[in-house]
């Protein structure tokens, strides 16, 4: 979703701005722009629909000098993706230029109050309204711009992260945020601002993160200041990055999806690093034993997600009802948030959360904290807006996810989920010592068997071209694969363009079965242990309508290898941790099928990473 870099300090900010909004394009955007004060403190901005190299082209021939920049990836939310629409976007004299993420809801009732003051508009953005509403402010209030910004913010509903420039004052940056993200980082004399770390990474491991409402003023030559909107002066608190560059680059691999998936051996065993002894008969999950009586007290659990998240969660709500005992409901955040739920004080929600910053996730937290529960995160990001918001939780430790599509952040998601299950079902005594010491010693061997599964990557590489032609594809699994097999289509979807459906195997013959031609493919997870005989039968209902048959099967299976297509095998796992093993030949065929069809695989069409508006 849209990005957003600052600089301010004592080199040339074009570059650094340019460089910073490539680090932020696995967000997913549409347009780009960029607003510079020169040595002569003209304000110039520079924007284009299309990609950052777009932009670089454009202003090629342009004067992109100065020492204070700001500069913005648009995700469109009002009005289409073109050259008008794309941020920054001037105030009426031209002297202020405002970048912003989120969405201002009552934009329109200001804008028709602005249209009445004779203010006109040339976008169909809700951007454009504040930038007016800024300067009208300030000249009707003969304020300075940080009191024009705090007053206009005041009397704004809805979400943002913002930062304004203004000509003729090339030492001031004043940013400021209400549910959507914004850092600030710290260097040597220089300062620069962004709507997640991976700019500033490379210059600087000091920075701020902005709470909800506050203001943060950038001045050079001083320490940055942090207000609340109505002004009230805060102490700003400098925190540590602990990302490394490496992190946020593809290490050779053509693109960050492969270089992600590939690493999932490697985040599984940070994922555990600390939490399960060497011997593998002991998990200590911190999160957990600090709030031990909340899950020992738990009446219910609820999950909370969006997107792949859901899906992670899905496999908890199995695994945790199984070896728990605890009632478990799975939730659409966007859903929770708005439907009223009945929410109980012994409840405990749990919000899954790769990036930390999803919108309805944040909502959804918020809403079941108002209404007295307890409140635990699973997030990828550190320090990010959801693991702030929540009581406790557990970080994923899965590292920068840059491709959009998740992968790596999936397995780490059920990796946690599985250590939640286990330190649960030890603290409430309910999980047997037998199914306790298997599962851990197993979760143990799981990035192994990883490793042994991207070995497949080459076959699965070759027979994906054969795919290509489909217009859908159906994917099926029963029990713990069956979340697979949502997250095995959602794959697809989102970086091929083909239309997938995951179901439950068994639901197939109460509709899907009518789609089922020669054409068809159909992806069926067919482990051992669990329902695998069931599922076999599955197959032969699909063989039997001629639909072509793609199996994820166990090691050394021969039933399913006989009346299927194509077979894909696996190692053989505890049934419960299946989806992480098997979650790889189905990321693969997914990233090969939308690498042959030439699409833009870290940055699929109309995708954002971070879904930070609702
Ligand atoms: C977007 C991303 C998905 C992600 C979902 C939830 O749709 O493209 O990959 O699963 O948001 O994001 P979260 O950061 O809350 O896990």
């Amino acid at each position: 979703m849209c990005g957003i870099v600052g600089y301010l300090g004592n080199k040339e900010a074009y570059p650094i701005l340019i460089k910073g909004l490539h680090r932020l394009e696995y967000r997913g955007y549409d347009s780009a722009g960029v607003a510079l004060i020169n040595k002569n403190n003209d304000l110039n901005v520079y924007k284009t629909r299309g990609k950052v190299a777009d932009l670089e082209a454009f202003a090629e021939s342009k004067d992109t000098s100065g020492s204070i920049g700001i500069a913005h990836t648009r995700w469109a939310t009002h009005g289409e993706p073109n050259n008008v629409n794309a941020h920054p976007h001037y105030s009426q004299s031209e002297t202020l230029a405002l970048i912003h993420n989120g969405i201002i809801e009552n934009y329109s009732v200001l804008k028709k109050e602005l249209l009445s003051k004779n203010y006109t508009f040339s976008s169909r953005t809700d951007t454009e309204v504040l930038i007016q509403l800024i300067e009208y402010i300030k000249e009707s209030n003969h304020v300075d711009l940080v009191t024009a910004v705090q007053l206009a913010l005041g009397q704004v509903v809805g979400a943002y992260a913002i930062a304004v420039v203004e000509k003729g004052n090339p030492d001031l940056i004043i940013a400021a945020r209400k549910s959507s993200p914004l850092v600030v980082g710290i260097g040597d004399g220089e300062y620069f601002l962004a709507s997640d770390a991976s700019p500033i990474i490379e210059y600087t491991d000091k920075v701020i993160y902005l709470d909800d409402e506050e203001i943060a003023i950038i001045r050079r030559h001083e320490e940055p200041k942090i207000t609340s909107i109505e002004n009230v002066e805060k102490t700003p608190q400098i925190q540590q990055l602990s990302m490394n560059l490496s992190q946020l680059e593809k290490g050779g691999y053509p693109h960050f999806m492969l270089k992600e998936i590939f690493e999932q051996p490697r985040t599984i065993r940070d994922c555990m690093s600390g939490r399960v002894n060497v011997e593998g008969t002991h998990v200590v999950l911190s999160g957990i034993l600090d709030n031990k009586e909340k899950f020992l007290k738990a009446g219910r659990i609820i999950i909370c997600a969006c997107g792949t998240s859901w899906h992670a969660g899905l496999i908890g709500m199995y695994m945790l009802e199984e070896y728990c005992r605890i009632p478990v409901v799975i939730e659409y955040s966007s859903e929770f948030r708005y439907r009223n739920p009945v929410i109980y004080p012994d409840d405990i929600v749990i919000a899954i959360s790769q990036s930390g910053e999803t919108a309805d996730t944040l909502a959804a937290v918020e809403l079941a904290k108002s209404r007295g529960a307890f409140i635990y995160g699973i997030c990828n990001v550190v320090g990010s807006s959801i693991s702030r918001a929540t009581h406790g939780g557990s970080y994923t430790h899965a590292g920068p996810e840059i491709g959009v599509a998740s992968t790596k952040a999936f397995t780490a998601q059920v990796s946690v989920l599985t250590l939640m299950t286990l330190a649960i079902g030890k603290v409430k005594g309910v999980i047997s010592e037998e199914n306790y010491l298997r599962i851990t010693k197993e979760l143990q061997s799981v990035p192994a068997k990883m490793e042994k599964t991207l070995l497949l990557n080459d076959q699965i590489k070759e027979f994906s071209k054969i795919f290509t032609y489909a217009k859908n594809f159906i994917y099926l699994g029963r029990g713990y694969n069956y979340p697979l097999a949502l997250e095995g289509a959602l794959k697809l979807k989102e970086i091929s363009y083909i239309h997938a459906e995951g179901y439950p195997a068994a639901e197939m013959k109460h509709g899907p079965i009518a789609l089922i031609d020669t054409e068809m493919p159909v992806v069926v997870i067919a482990t051992k242990k669990g329902m695998y005989e069931k599922v076999v039968s599955n197959i032969q209902e699909i063989k039997a309508r001629k639909g072509k048959v793609i199996a994820i099967v166990t090691e050394g299976d021969e039933i399913v290898k006989e009346i299927s297509d194509y077979c894909i095998e696996v190692p053989l796992t505890e049934e419960c941790l299946v989806p992480l093993v098997a979650a790889i030949p189905l990321q693969l065929l997914a990233y090969y099928i939308a690498v042959t069809k030439g699409r833009d695989v870290d940055q699929p069409r109309n995708l954002a990473k971070s879904v930070t508006v609702e």
